[in-house]
């Protein structure tokens, strides 16, 4: 037995080898192999869902969603000024400022609207339900006309903004979602700084003077407007200075800028918010709006408001003295209440 052993001993060296070959072989195959990542990282924030992994949603509902998508991602196709649906647009479309149709994290997407809507809102007074918050956009950012809202075209668009936010719970507003707010400056944003970031990290997409660049078929745009006559008008989300500066930081130059890698500070992403709204732009119909002036937000625009600061200040800033300010009266509006029932 013990000669046997001996004499064999290359043959269990060989033996060891192999073993030790193989085993190291698949020890670093579960480091590149993706199916055997046990403990990769999901996201913390808002993913959309994929159509291609969801076999749940057929039929009619399917055709909606991709209809809806189509809607969003090409706008301008249907709705622009050579719309084949109608001419009601100034040729941008919704995934413009919503990017990659309202499902990318960060852009402006529509990951909290299923679950947030219907709600109050303060700009109205009323109780908007979706299609109200759509037609706001085709009425402000696209400078535009309302849609049907009992039309087949809108009914795609909730359904595809439904299908969206299939996951996010009732109220909830995920991580991600939406647009990024902005700590505030300590300063007032200056158009002088915003005009030098514009020069150097926006103009060769978005032209000499703001007007964008059509594409081929004149049907939209390969690189929007960002002022002049066929840009957002003053009533549009984007002309508050938080709601630019907090897309444009995340998100531009477009395709190189991520909220987890930004191109701009938040100092240039304040700056040239306020030289861009400081363009002219088409001028919208605000009569309506606010009822309650007192709910207006620290950057709305246009007065006239209930804490004492100027229009100048309500849109550029420096917006932390109206924070306290603020703070400090709806400390004081239970003693004035009382106040005003006394006399
Ligand atoms: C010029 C940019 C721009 C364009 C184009 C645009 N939007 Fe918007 N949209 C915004 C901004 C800014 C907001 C407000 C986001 C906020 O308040 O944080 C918004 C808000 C919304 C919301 C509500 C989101 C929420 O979470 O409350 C919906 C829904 C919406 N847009 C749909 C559309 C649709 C549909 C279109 C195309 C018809 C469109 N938008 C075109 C800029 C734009
Ligand atoms: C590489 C080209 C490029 C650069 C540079 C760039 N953008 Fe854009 N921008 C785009 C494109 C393309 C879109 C539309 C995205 C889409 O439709 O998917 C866009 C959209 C926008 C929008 C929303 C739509 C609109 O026209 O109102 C704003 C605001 C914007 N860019 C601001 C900026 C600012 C500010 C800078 C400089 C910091 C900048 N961009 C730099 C290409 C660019």
């Amino acid at each position: 037995m013990k000669k046997y052993l001996k004499e064999d001993w290359p043959m269990y060296l060989i033996f060891l080898i192999i073993i030790i070959v193989i085993t190291s072989g698949l020890l670093s195959e579960s480091k590149t192999n993706p199916d055997v990542i046990f403990n990769e990282k999901q996201p913390d924030y808002w993913i959309a869902p994929s159509l291609y992994t969801d076999h749940i949603t057929t039929g009619e509902q399917r055709r909606m969603v991709i209809y809806g998508e189509d809607l969003i991602a090409h706008t301008s196709s249907y709705f622009g000024p050579h719309g084949s649906i109608k001419q009601i647009s100034n040729g941008m479309n919704c995934q413009n400022c919503h990017l990659d149709a309202g499902t990318r994290p960060y852009a402006n997407n529509y990951g909290a609207v299923a679950s947030t809507y219907p709600k109050f809102r303060d700009r109205s007074g009323t109780i908007d339900n979706i299609s109200g918050r759509v037609n706001d956009c085709f009425e402000r950012s696209l400078n535009g006309k309302a849609i049907n809202t009992s039309g087949y075209e809108m009914k795609s668009i909730i359904t595809f903004i439904k299908w969206l936010g299939q996951n996010v719970k009732k109220g909830e507003k995920p991580k991600g979602a939406g647009i990024t707010d902005l700590p505030y400056l300590d300063r007032a944003a200056s158009p002088i700084k915003g005009e030098i970031v514009y020069n150097q990290k926006c103009k060769s997409c978005h032209g000499n003077d703001g007007q964008g660049v059509e594409n081929s078929k004149a049907i939209g745009y390969t690189y929007p407007p960002l002022w002049g006559e066929h840009s957002y008008n003053t009533g549009a989300g984007l002309f508050r200075l938080s709601r630019f500066a907090g897309y444009v930081r995340d998100n531009m130059p477009f395709n190189q800028a991520t909220h987890q890698a930004p191109v701009l500070s938040d100092e240039e992403a304040w700056d040239v918010a306020a030289f861009v709204n400081f363009q002219p732009r088409p001028k919208a119909d605000m009569t309506r709006d606010w009822p309650n002036i007192s709910a207006k937000p620290l950057d709305h625009p246009f007065g006239p408001y209930t804490d004492g600061f100027s229009e100048q200040q309500h849109k550029y800033g420096p917006f932390k003295p109206i924070v306290t300010k603020r703070k400090e009266m709806k400390k004081m509006a239970p003693v004035m209440e009382v106040n005003k029932i006394k006399n």
